[in-house]
């Protein structure tokens, strides 16, 4: 593609431009690798500052995402419609749509029970929490961003590795404790700048802030989660009887 250098438009945007086109036309594909920095740079005649302007826009757009050290690849623009009926978890949910799910734990550690988080876990102020934010990927793409907070009482020895993979498999096949039931609320939201960072989106992009309380069959609540949603990602469905 030629660079029109006399073109009013910014020479950035011309190539963030190409580049969206080759996205939109297939050439290139979901999970692909873009060229490097340097690559680009030779291959369109300008000056790396100017590709990285280019990179920027697009990966703030959702239209590719960095992994560090690993390079830049192409985004999958599909939108996931997430069923609320059943105890489902992130994992099983990416799963059962045939893609990859993986996390990136922000934060592991045992914390001390604020007011409302004993609130939420019925437990008292000051009582020893697990406190685990992980970002929860899909076939490598941000998708949500979700803080958990659980007694250490009830799940015990959870490990960094653990929290890594499924909760609810470590709870439900590890510790053979059965989820009853949920409650959970849905609001709208903003991102904020760190969210908008860890989601790779950009900042005041509209998320869904998802909060589940679950609970054991003694109504002894074992989670309380608040997770937050790519609005560009997600949508809910829900299954409506008439009778219920
Ligand atoms: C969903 C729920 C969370 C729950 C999580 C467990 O995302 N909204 O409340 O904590 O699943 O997921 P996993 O078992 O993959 O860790």
């Amino acid at each position: 593609m030629m660079i029109n250098k006399n073109s009013p438009l910014p020479i950035y945007y011309q190539i963030e431009e190409h580049i969206k086109d080759l996205i939109d036309r297939k050439q290139l594909k979901p999970g692909d690798c873009l060229p490097s920095e340097r690559e680009f740079a030779e291959q369109y005649q300008v000056s790396r500052m100017t590709i990285r302007q280019a990179i920027t826009n697009l990966v703030n757009s959702g239209y590719v995402y960095r992994i560090k050290g690993k390079g830049t690849f192409v985004a999958d623009q599909n939108v996931i419609e997430l069923k609320l009926h059943g105890i489902t978890s992130f994992t099983e949910n990416i799963q059962a749509l045939g893609m990859t799910p993986s996390s990136k734990i922000i934060e592991f550690r045992s914390s001390l029970a604020d007011k409302n988080v004993a609130t939420k876990l019925k437990i008292n102020e000051n009582e020893s929490v697990y406190e685990i934010q992980r970002i929860r990927l899909a076939n490598q793409i941000p998708m949500a961003l979700e803080t958990s907070f659980l007694s250490t009482n009830i799940v015990k020895n959870l490990s960094k590795e653990t929290a890594a993979h499924s909760l609810y498999e470590y709870i439900q096949k590890t510790l053979g404790l059965s989820l009853k039931y949920s409650t959970q609320t849905i609001e709208a939201s903003a991102a904020n700048k760190k969210e908008s960072e860890l989601l790779g989106i950009k900042k005041g992009s509209p998320i869904l802030l998802m909060e589940r309380i679950t609970f054991l069959s003694d109504d002894q609540p074992i989670e309380f989660t608040k997770s937050i949603y790519r609005g560009d990602r997600y949508k809910f469905v829900v299954k409506i009887d008439q009778d219920s």
